[in-house]
Formats: structure tokens, C-alpha cells, sequence
């Protein structure tokens, strides 16, 4: 196999609305990845944001499982301005195990409604990272999380730079979805008509004119009805450094792999954790501070956090009922620098 083959396979990783913020280039130690605004408008993460961060965690699991057998593990680097990870020429396996190509490829967002759980227990992953995952199916558990969630909802569809990103990651026809960037509208779970009332909110003026009239809590009730009513959820939990954040996502992929490979859907939720951060980093309109400190406390006493421990992602998990469709990726070579021989 290329490198190329084995940085498309790595490159399946999920990132924040398929921003899919990742650069291979060659350099003397060996091949390393970084992180590569591609944003049609910029990244409301940058590069050692939350969702950068989860993203780059998930991508490091995805080269661990790729080069199983290494002698000197993938080095990862995070210094005050950005994340590196650098694995040496001779990890890559010449040809991979198709079982592991596989697990990898089959790693998809299910956004549909979902049946019961299996009854057999959710098998546990190994790991020994500094974060955790509290899976809940008690419906009441449940429910107070989804109240959190749509309050968080809520502020988000009244944040501007939110919903321009969002619409900019949208993507509505199939020369748009074939660039193998953001989200193709196929992948969203939205009801009849759902489409042309997208297109319609789309102009950031509009919505906030119908916001006016509290749109916001019928868009916030909707994004939150299938968590609702979830067979079950899981929170991935821990510290906030960005160490903390990276190695939740290396957690959060490899127990989406595993779910996955157990005929499980998977729909995350980044809102609680979203809007939690933003509060923080005083980057939130002041006048749902209150709302959003009102969820993150709920979610906090719901999932028992400790001081120092904040939710890094939410999963609604249960069986699917429908095959969705998936997010395409950009071409590989897209990923590679010069360097890398392209
Ligand atoms: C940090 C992060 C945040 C995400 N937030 C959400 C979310 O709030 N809602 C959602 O439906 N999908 C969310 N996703 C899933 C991505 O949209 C998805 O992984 C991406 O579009 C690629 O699709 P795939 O997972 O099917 O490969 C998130 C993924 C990551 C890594």
C-alpha cells in the first residue's frame, strides 16, 4: 500500500461538521500531521480549539490501529500554538490487516431515529486515558441531559458565527457534495419540506428576524427530540487541558469504532460542550449565560463531574433502523504536501 492509501484510510476520522482539519507533509523524522484550516469561512475552532482537538484525537487512534506493531509510537506534540503528530516512515505497514481497514471505512454519524439497544451488555473499551465514558439508559437521566442540551440549543441558534458555519458546511447538490467537503444535507435527518425551510433560515438576516418570533425554540425542540428519546447515551467526560481534550477524542473514536463494529448507531452531540466552552472563553452573547450555566450545571449533577471535569461529547446510541448516508471525504491528495511527493 502507498502512503496515500494509508492517509485516506487514517483521513476517515470524523471532525466538526467534516471540516476535516488535517495536513500530511514529509519532514526528516518521518511523516507528520498538523493542523490545516480548510473552512470556506475560518474555523471557529483554530488550531488548538475543542473540536480541533477531539478531531486530532480521533485521527492519532486511527494511525495507532493503522500501525499496530510500531517500535517508536506516533509522537504526539502540543505546544502553545498548535498539535503535531509525527510517525516514523517504517511504522506504516506495507499493507494493513483488511480487518482493520475495515473497522476504519465502516466508522459512520448516524443521525436517524434508532431502535432499543441490544440486550447484551455495551462491551466496555480498553484504554487508559485520563477521560471516561458514563453510558446512561435511565429514561429520566436521559431526559434531564436533553433538557440541558436544548438549552444549548437555543443559544446556538441565536449565535451568528454558529449558524454561518453551520450553512457554510452545508452542502445541497451533488457537485457540492461530490467536493467531499462538509455536510451533505442527505446525511441530516430532516422531515418533509425540511429542505426548502433550510434553504430559507440560510441568510443569517432572515433568522435572526424570525428568531424575533422565537424560532429558535421550535429549531431547539427538534434538534434535541431524538436524544429524547435515545435507547441510550454516553458522555465522555474528563479534565480540560488540551492533552485532556485530545486524548477523549482518541476514547470517543475508539469506542465509536467499537460501537460501530457492534451494529450500533452512533449520532454525536457537540452543543452541551459547545456552548459550555464558549461561556468560558467569554465568547457567548451575555444573554444566555445564565441558560447555558443552568445546563452545564444539570449536566454536571446528572453525569456526578468533578471541579476540574467538563463533558467533551455526547453520544445518542442504539440500533439503527436506517442505512444513512455518508459523509464523503476530500480527495486524498488534498491531505498531502508536496513534500509527501504528490
Ligand atoms: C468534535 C465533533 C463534533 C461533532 N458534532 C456533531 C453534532 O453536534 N451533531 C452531529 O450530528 N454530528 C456531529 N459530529 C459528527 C460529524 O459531523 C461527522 O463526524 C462528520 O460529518 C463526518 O461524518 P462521519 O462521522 O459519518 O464520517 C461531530 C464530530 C466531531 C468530531
Amino acid at each position: 500500500m502507498q502512503t496515500s492509501d494509508l492517509i485516506k484510510i487514517a483521513t476517515t476520522a470524523p471532525s466538526a461538521d467534516n471540516s476535516q482539519p488535517w495536513q500530511f507533509s514529509a519532514s526528516p523524522e518521518g511523516i507528520v500531521c498538523r493542523y490545516k484550516d480548510r473552512a470556506v469561512k475560518q474555523d471557529p475552532f483554530g488550531p488548538l480549539g475543542h473540536g480541533t482537538l477531539m478531531s486530532a484525537g480521533a485521527l492519532l487512534e486511527n494511525i495507532n490501529t493503522l500501525c499496530p506493531r510500531q517500535a517508536a509510537p506516533p509522537q504526539l506534540s502540543i505546544d502553545a500554538a498548535r498539535w503535531s503528530i509525527v510517525t516514523d516512515f517504517s511504522a506504516w505497514p506495507d499493507s494493513p490487516d483488511s480487518a482493520i481497514v475495515n473497522l476504519l471505512s465502516s466508522r459512520h454519524t448516524n443521525r436517524h431515529p434508532f431502535a432499543a439497544l441490544p440486550t447484551q451488555p455495551i462491551g466496555n473499551v480498553k484504554h487508559a486515558f485520563s477521560t471516561q465514558i458514563i453510558t446512561l439508559t435511565a429514561a429520566e437521566s436521559i431526559r434531564r441531559l436533553a433538557n440541558a442540551l436544548t438549552d444549548c440549543s437555543i443559544a446556538r441558534f441565536n449565535d451568528q458565527e454558529l449558524h454561518e458555519w453551520l450553512f457554510s458546511s452545508l452542502r445541497w447538490t451533488p457537485t457540492e457534495v461530490d467536493s467531499g467537503t462538509g455536510l451533505d444535507l442527505k446525511t441530516l435527518h430532516l422531515p418533509p419540506g425540511g429542505r426548502q425551510f433550510m434553504q430559507w433560515i440560510a441568510p443569517w438576516e432572515r433568522m435572526k428576524l424570525l428568531n424575533r418570533f422565537g424560532i429558535y425554540r421550535i429549531l431547539a425542540a427538534a434538534d434535541s427530540a431524538l436524544f429524547r428519546q435515545a435507547p441510550g447515551v454516553m458522555a465522555f467526560v474528563g479534565g480540560q487541558t488540551p492533552k485532556d481534550v485530545l486524548e477523549c477524542g482518541q476514547l470517543m473514536q475508539r469506542t465509536w469504532l467499537a460501537l460501530n463494529a457492534q451494529g450500533i448507531a452512533v449520532h454525536p452531540y457537540y452543543a452541551l460542550t459547545d456552548l459550555g466552552n464558549r461561556l468560558r472563553q467569554k465568547k457567548l452573547d451575555g444573554r444566555w449565560a445564565a441558560k447555558i450555566q443552568g445546563a452545564q450545571t444539570m449536566a454536571a449533577e446528572v453525569l456526578q463531574l468533578g471541579r476540574d471535569e467538563q463533558v467533551h461529547m455526547l453520544f445518542r446510541i442504539g440500533t439503527p433502523r436506517q442505512i444513512p448516508v455518508r459523509s464523503k471525504r476530500l480527495p486524498v491528495t488534498a491531505f498531502m504536501e508536496a513534500s509527501l511527493g504528490v
